[in-house]
């Protein structure tokens, strides 16, 4: 795909509210809606490698379903500990109904 850019999912399959993970590039990502924004950060947690998709997303911060270890999904900078390391954070854009991720 030209400029690293690769499809991962139709806007549908994500409503706002929502976040899913994908395999993408050999890694395993997280896309969240956020009120109509795509965001996407690592889905595995870094404290100890949690699948943050399976947790709870509210407004713009992810909980990992394991520890509780929060994440901002625009920076993918820790709010919440045990969790010490930011997620690493992907570029993420939408076009037709498409989103879009570089990772
Ligand atoms: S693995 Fe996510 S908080 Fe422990």
């Amino acid at each position: 795909m030209t400029d690293g850019w690769i499809k991962v999912a139709s806007t549908s399959e994500i409503p706002p509210g929502m976040m899913k993970s994908y395999p993408v590039g050999g890694k395993d990502i997280l896309i969240a809606n956020v009120n109509g924004n795509y965001y996407s950060i690592d889905n595995r947690c870094t404290h100890i490698g949690g699948p943050l998709a399976r947790g709870k997303l509210a407004g713009y911060v992810v909980e990992c379903p394991l520890h509780g270890s929060q994440f901002d999904v625009r920076t993918g900078t820790v709010v919440r500990s045990p969790a010490e390391s930011p997620e690493p954070r992907h570029e993420v854009k939408v076009e037709g109904s498409e989103v879009l991720v570089r990772v």
